[in-house]
């Protein structure tokens, strides 16, 4: 090329989620089962879609105006209802204006970051949903700016770590909340949420709060939706379908914004996030038109329920599990379906391995772990893999210099779940222990 092509932040792009799906094909290829416990998509994992949900969107599907462009901020009889679920609850009140649809959140994600200016920067949690830390850094052609999720703590935000990013970096123009939170299964309690919030106030930066899995809550927990506390800082929730519905396959989400005429640049700002939709024309019309009817059905709140009711059991089973072995750091998932397990520092090196019956796989295992930039913990997982056909996401792929890995709670046959965490608290003493 005469000139350089590739983009300033083509390095910070990457998904380990579905990455290591390259790994898991081949190992599969040479003859192992493998249970994907990588991806958050309770579809692929076997839930079913309930006859009434279906029927609900057959008909749409039957109706010509499900096929045509909507306006680009969404179809406003959705965005109608959605502004009023949400002013129902109190505290920040929006109108329908005050919310643009996009092609599940992903897009919104990749908008929200892009058309901010590049030297903006949002501070991301660490560990981090890859899709924000990626697209934030990607904007700004650097490494993400990071504030720390404590394993010690519940994964709870490190808020005087996150103080110090912000003091010490003039470039932070916005601080990022995943509540509750993927990669980590955590939900924020309320002091945590506000004391976020009084360091935007403090040093006049806006919020992006994800709440993607903000109905998906359990073990006796509660949080806050960032609208009930935002009071007067601007703010924008990211909230979908995908995984409450779930119907990840719709590709619809929204973003709500809070305050979104109190400060000229953040107007601005949200402006061209519009603007650049407009110049795509508009989301994805039928799921939006679904939304309503599917949301008010009867029979919504109660299916709802009782997927999270299962979450919970198997929250429990999970933490039960692996709660007591050596050389890890353990909490339990209270939101979402995601847990993420750290190993103690020094716990991992690399000659430490499992036993792979298969001589193919072990040979394939073994030349992908002796490439020298390795992390430990991708060691494991590749050892877990190969081992076991449990194929878990490393979690240094999370932006973060912690070892462990992250799974999903996803499997639904409660024998197979149980024999999947049980398997991996084995792996780990055995993997740990072979070079003791
Ligand atoms: C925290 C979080 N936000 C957003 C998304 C993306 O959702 P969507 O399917 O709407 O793109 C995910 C998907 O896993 C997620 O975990």
């Amino acid at each position: 090329m005469r000139t350089n092509i590739v983009h300033i932040g083509a390095e910070e792009l990457t998904y380990e989620i579905r990455a290591i799906v390259n790994v898991g094909q081949k190992l599969q290829e040479l003859g192992i089962e493998t249970h994907w416990e990588n991806i958050g998509d309770p579809v692929a994992k076997g839930e079913e879609i309930p006859q009434w949900m279906k029927k609900i969107v057959a008909e749409i599907a039957m109706d010509d105006a499900s096929y045509a462009y909507s306006p680009t901020r969404g179809v406003l009889a959705t965005r109608e209802f959605i502004a009023s679920e949400t002013n129902k609850r109190g505290g920040a009140q929006i109108t329908p204006d005050d919310i643009i649809f996009f092609n599940g959140l992903g897009d919104a994600i990749s908008k929200v970051f892009g058309f901010l200016k590049r030297t903006a920067r949002v501070v991301v949690p660490s560990p981090s949903y890859t899709t924000h830390s990626s697209a934030e850094a990607a904007h700004a052609g650097d490494r993400p700016v990071c504030y720390r999720l404590d394993p010690a703590h519940h994964w709870y935000p490190d808020l005087d770590d996150l103080e110090k990013r912000i003091k010490y970096n003039p470039a932070v123009a916005g601080i990022l909340i995943i509540n509750p939170d993927n990669p980590t299964g955590a939900v924020y309690p309320d002091d945590i949420l506000i004391g976020m919030v009084e360091l935007a106030r403090k040093y006049d930066l806006f919020v992006i709060c994800d709440e993607v899995y903000h109905n998906i809550i359990y073990n006796g927990t509660s949080t806050l939706p960032i609208s009930d506390i935002v009071g007067d800082v601007p703010a924008i929730a990211m909230r979908g379908i995908s995984k409450e519905m779930p119907w990840p396959g719709s590709r619809c989400g929204w973003i709500e914004v809070y305050n979104g005429h109190k400060d000229p640049l953040f107007e601005k700002y949200v402006a061209s996030v519009l603007n650049a939709k407009m110049l795509e024309v508009c989301s994805t019309t039928l799921p939006q038109l679904a939304l309503p009817p599917l949301m008010s059905h009867p029979q919504y709140d109660s299916y709802l329920k009782e997927r999270v009711k299962r979450y919970e059991k198997y929250s429990n089973i999970a933490y039960d599990c692996l709660k007591d072995v050596e050389g890890v750091i353990v909490n339990r998932t209270n939101g979402a379906f995601y847990m993420s397990v750290a190993f103690e520092e020094g716990a991992l090196n690399h000659r430490q391995t499992l036993p792979i019956a298969n001589k193919g796989v072990r040979e394939h295992v073994e030349g992908l772990v002796n490439q020298e930039s390795i992390s430990p913990d991708r060691r494991f997982v590749y050892y877990l893999l190969g081992s076991t056909g449990i194929c878990v996401v490393p979690l240094t792929s999370f932006v973060t210099d912690l070892q462990g890995f992250r799974t999903t709670l996803l499997e639904r046959t409660e024998d197979n779940f149980r024999k999947i965490f049980h398997t991996i608290a084995e792996s780990i003493k055995q993997y740990l222990d072979s070079d003791r």
